[in-house]
């Protein structure tokens, strides 16, 4: 895109949200599935096009900190973090203010909302363009993994949505980290941003939400959520017979590799476009090596461990 399509993409793009349509964006974490976070219809269609269970909140998206302000209540931590962190990846959770213009829908009857100021240079001006909030979940469809690339959008959406906006690959490639600022400062996702920087700047650590599928205090945090169609072996040595390999670090046999120099940044940004490849190359069983769980890691044994989980109780 030059910069002249750039902003004719970027005001046509505002123009189809104040309308009420569905414009799939970049930010830095993921792609998501924008919607004007003020019109009840225009997120009704956004849930079905996702085929998204009713009871998932959405995270509504601002351009900056101010405008986050004018929808929910911050205390000195949830300060603190967003002047840390903001742009960035990182999601807060907040009690929302009464005149919180997020419609009901996208909060499912919560009294608190999630905020997100993204950096994505397109997110930004797109958010910048269209002077309001965008509640915006993965542009996935219900259950699949997230899609960090314009192509992925179109493999689950296409004809679901009204306009996609195409800027290569997302640099982080793991959903934003939620943290609620409810009571005491806790993790209900792990993510982007690693526990260890949010823990630093609090000068305390994290309590960790109670997971329940019955109850879940991040309700997308179904056990299966993030889920390819191929079956997942994790922390494994090397591929058994039938099984595709995905690697991390040094590994001959592997038919892709997270990151062959061991880095966390790197298999975190290949993780769910590695996932896709695999399923679409039709692999029936994928053996994961063995994942670090500092930093990133963190984020992405979560995301693991969800896609390898039984799919019965699955999300639809
Ligand atoms: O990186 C991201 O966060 C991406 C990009 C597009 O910003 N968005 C994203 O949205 O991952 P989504 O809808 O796929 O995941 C949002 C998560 C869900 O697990 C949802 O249940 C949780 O945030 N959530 C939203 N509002 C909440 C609230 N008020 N309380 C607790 N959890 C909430
Ligand atoms: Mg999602």
């Amino acid at each position: 895109m030059n910069a002249q399509n750039k902003d004719a993409a970027i005001a046509a793009a505002a123009a189809c949200l104040a309308a009420g349509g569905l414009v799939a964006f970049p930010t830095e974490t993921v792609y998501g599935l924008g919607a004007d976070a003020r019109n009840g219809e225009a997120i009704a269609r956004l849930y079905a096009a996702k085929g998204r269970p009713r009871f998932n909140p959405l995270i509504a998206h601002v351009a900056d900190a101010a405008a986050a302000r004018r929808l929910a209540r911050f205390d000195a931590a949830a300060e603190k973090l967003a002047a840390a962190f903001w742009p960035g990846p990182l999601t807060l959770v907040l009690p929302k203010r009464p005149d919180c213009a997020v419609a009901d829908l996208a909060l499912a009857g919560l009294d608190s909302v999630a905020v997100r100021v993204p950096a994505h240079p397109v997110a930004q001006a797109l958010l910048a363009a269209f002077a309001g909030p965008v509640v915006a979940p993965s542009a996935n469809r219900s259950g699949h993994v997230s899609p960090t690339s314009a192509a992925h959008v179109l493999a689950d959406l296409r004809g679901r949505v009204d306009m996609v906006i195409d800027a290569g690959p997302c640099a982080v490639g793991l959903e934003s980290t939620i943290v609620a600022c409810l009571d005491v400062p806790t993790l209900l996702r792990p993510g982007g941003l690693p526990r260890e920087e949010i823990e630093r700047v609090l000068g305390r650590r994290l309590a960790l939400a109670a997971v329940s599928d019955k109850a879940p205090l991040a309700p997308g945090m179904l056990s299966s959520h993030y889920a390819p169609k191929a079956k997942l072996r994790l922390n494994a040595d090397m591929a058994a017979p039938g099984e595709a390999l995905l690697g991390f670090g040094p590994a001959h046999e592997a038919a892709l590799n997270l990151s062959p120099r061991g880095d966390l940044i790197e298999a975190a940004a290949n993780l769910f476009s590695h996932l896709r490849a695999l399923d679409a190359s039709g692999a029936g069983s994928i053996a994961v090596m063995k994942v670090p769980r500092e930093g990133l890691g963190e984020a992405i044994n979560d995301r693991l461990v969800r896609a390898a989980a039984p799919k019965a109780g699955k999300a639809k």
